[in-house]
């Protein structure tokens, strides 16, 4: 898994796993920021973490940043990436050799919402201003164009007249983490 922020979706899908939901094994997790949540929980769960970041690593041609993920994907013997919460764009090598075989989650309705810029309480925060009615969540393979890869899933909810950007994020939230799971095993389970 890839993540870099709190880590509650991360969170939810090591419990799937550990209550044997999930049949998948969650190896290994890849983050561009080793103080986030989620990569206290890999810790607190005896997952394998792996900080990589530009930060870390600076000087490198694109081609040999992205070298790190390949390696450390290759040496895990990883053969699907989730992404949960991951900001940075995912290399054009890892894209080309794990095709179909990486997905994201994203809180709206995509293809409306979606694209650089659009995380976080960003999004939710477009959609409220936007005067839409409904929004949502969206689970997709991840391909060269941020937010643009085949949508495997989607889950719609109500903006009520009383929502703002922080009731619509925690409504989403909690659809996020009954979803995500369900639809990793359904595209995991594939041997
Ligand atoms: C989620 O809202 C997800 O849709 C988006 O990033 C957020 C991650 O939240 N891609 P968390 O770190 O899992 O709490």
């Amino acid at each position: 898994m890839f993540a870099s922020g709190t880590g509650s979706n991360f969170r939810t899908i090591v419990d799937s796993a550990k209550n044997g939901y999930l049949k998948s094994k969650i190896t290994l997790l890849i983050t561009n920021n080793s103080n986030c949540g989620a990569a206290s929980i890999a810790k607190a769960n005896g997952i394998k973490c792996i900080h990589i970041s530009r930060k870390k690593f600076p000087g490198l041609s694109d081609d040999d940043y992205e070298k790190l993920f390949l390696n450390a994907l290759e040496e895990n013997k990883i053969d699907f990436i989730v992404l949960a919460g991951y900001m940075k764009k995912i290399g054009s090598s890892i894209i080309k050799k794990y095709r179909r075989r990486i997905i994201n989650i994203h809180p709206a309705l995509l293809p409306k919402f979606g694209g650089e810029g659009m995380y976080g309480i960003n999004v939710h925060r477009a959609v409220i201003e936007s005067g839409a009615t409904v929004s949502g969540l969206t689970i997709h393979y991840v391909d060269e164009e941020y937010d643009k890869g085949e949508i495997i899933f989607q889950k719609t909810v109500e903006i009520e007249k009383h929502d703002d950007e922080y009731s619509l994020q925690k409504k989403i939230q909690k659809l996020e983490h009954e979803y995500y799971p369900e639809v990793i095993e359904q595209v995991t389970n594939y041997k």
